[in-house]
């Protein structure tokens, strides 16, 4: 199956200027790292402006298999009671995480620390995605597959370990769900686990388990790697978590904005931290009008309104190095390139390969099926801007909640529109998408 059950498609047209303040909903890696580690402290967690999309609900259900209390509050807060580190409950029936690889991979991570087996599954997107970069440094942890896993697909049994060992463990790929998995076990392994990366990835998990109280330490490694000991068998407390606007979500609007002519919004409360605004960056290289106002630190994460007005896009080469600042974004960046005058080279997306579909191949049918000239050479993306994109294909989502929405926003400035095949996966992350875009001013029928 590559759609939902029952797919809806949409068609978005060319809009009139967009304009207008939105916040786009909670961000995805902190919702589900607030509820994991929620469930694996001493004590209550509040969670306020946690996404309620489909892959963290997800994770929620998770975590109340495994024997923590997770539930929302009258006021909009999310309220978790955790059972302590190595706690977790035999659950009784499988975890399903859906579409989701962040929740399966890091739940992996946790459960490996505890002497239970949890079966671990997911849809069909998810079933084809490689597990065996997670597998592999929890099972020197002393976790086990037991049944399924074939090839380092799910569905599979993980058997947590009783003793775990703590390990030191150079990440093979910049990708923040691997660290995160290795932390989480090495909570409950004594002694010091460490990560070491050749290229930092989004460090929210290292950020939060200090904000619970964990012993953990950051050191530069190299050019742009990191080196992250955490001490295990500490106690981690309950905390208050405010979750920020996901900077991968606001990448929707913000580059809408940018290529339909004469709008002008205000993205609130999104986002800073710098490991995750790689996108930001490169439009601005690329000529994009985004402003930053009411810079705070307060969440421990950075956060900012952002200002965005339809801009000259022209285009530019993208270092390999800043991928991991932006590995959810090429693909809404390929649609603000196609509208830029000048060539734009992406370059270094070979993880783009296992997302939540081929991302690589997906963006270049995106493109290409709306009369955009496009090359993928070795990990490369090349898109040949010509200032406006004649538009008239159907895209087909591949069950990848983001190619939808890069789709429908190529469509809102596009000569004729744009459709896409299904809708449905949008629910994973971003909810109120279509709602929120028309309240923009986004034409989709
Ligand atoms: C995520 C990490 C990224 C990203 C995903 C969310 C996370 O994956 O693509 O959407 O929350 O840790 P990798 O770290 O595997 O690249």
């Amino acid at each position: 199956m590559t759609h939902s059950d029952h797919p809806t498609p949409l068609e978005a047209r060319a809009s009139g200027p967009l304009g207008g303040k939105a916040r786009v909903p909670g961000d995805k890696s902190i919702s589900h790292r607030a509820l994991i580690l929620g469930a694996l402290a001493v004590g209550k967690t509040r969670i306020s402006g946690l996404l309620e999309g489909e892959d963290v609900l997800n994770t929620a259900k998770s975590m109340r298999a495994l024997g923590a209390t997770v539930e929302r509050t009258a006021d909009f807060a999310w309220q978790v009671q955790g059972v302590g580190v190595s706690g977790f409950a035999q659950p009784k029936a499988p975890l399903d995480f859906g579409n989701s690889g962040t929740g399966c991979r890091l739940v992996m991570g946790a459960v490996a620390g505890c002497p239970v087996a949890a079966v671990f599954d997911g849809d069909a997107s998810l079933r084809s995605r490689p597990m065996r970069r997670v597998l592999d440094p929890l099972e020197l942890m002393g976790a086990k597959v037991t049944a399924g896993g074939e090839g380092g697909r799910l569905p599979l049994t993980l058997q947590g370990a009783r003793d775990p060992v703590p390990i030191t463990y150079r990440t093979p790929v910049a990708s923040a769900q691997i660290k995160s998995a290795v932390l989480l076990a090495g909570l409950a392994a004594p002694g010091v686990t460490t990560v070491i990366e050749q290229e930092a990835s989004r460090d929210h998990t290292e950020l939060m388990l200090k904000h619970f109280g964990a012993e953990i330490v950051s050191t530069p490694e190299g050019h742009y790697g990191r080196r992250i000991a955490l001490t295990g068998q500490g106690e981690l407390h309950g905390a208050e978590v405010v979750v920020p606007a996901d900077p991968s979500s606001a990448a929707f609007p913000l580059v809408a904005a940018l290529i339909v002519e004469g709008s002008d919004i205000l993205l609130s409360d999104v986002m800073t931290n710098p490991l995750r605004t790689g996108l930001i960056t490169t439009l601005r290289e690329m000529g994009a009008s985004i402003e930053e106002t009411d810079v705070r630190t307060d969440t421990g994460e950075g956060m900012a309104n952002l200002r965005v007005r339809a801009s000259r896009l022209r285009g530019v080469e993208v270092p390999p190095e800043r991928a991991p600042s932006m590995i959810d974004e090429y693909l809404v960046l390929a649609v603000a390139a196609s509208f830029a005058e000048g060539t734009t080279i992406m370059r270094g997306l070979q993880e783009l390969r296992v997302k939540e579909s081929d991302r690589l191949a997906a963006t270049a049918d995106m493109l290409r099926a709306n009369g955009v000239k496009v090359e993928i050479s070795g990990d490369d993306l090349i898109v040949e801007g010509r200032g406006h994109v004649p538009g008239g294909g159907l895209v087909l989502t591949h069950m990848d909640h983001r190619i939808a929405m890069s789709a429908l926003v190529m469509g809102l400035a596009s000569d004729k529109p744009v459709r896409v095949d299904d809708t449905a996966f949008i629910a994973t992350s971003f909810p109120d998408f279509i709602p929120m875009m028309r309240m923009l001013g986004a034409e989709f029928s």
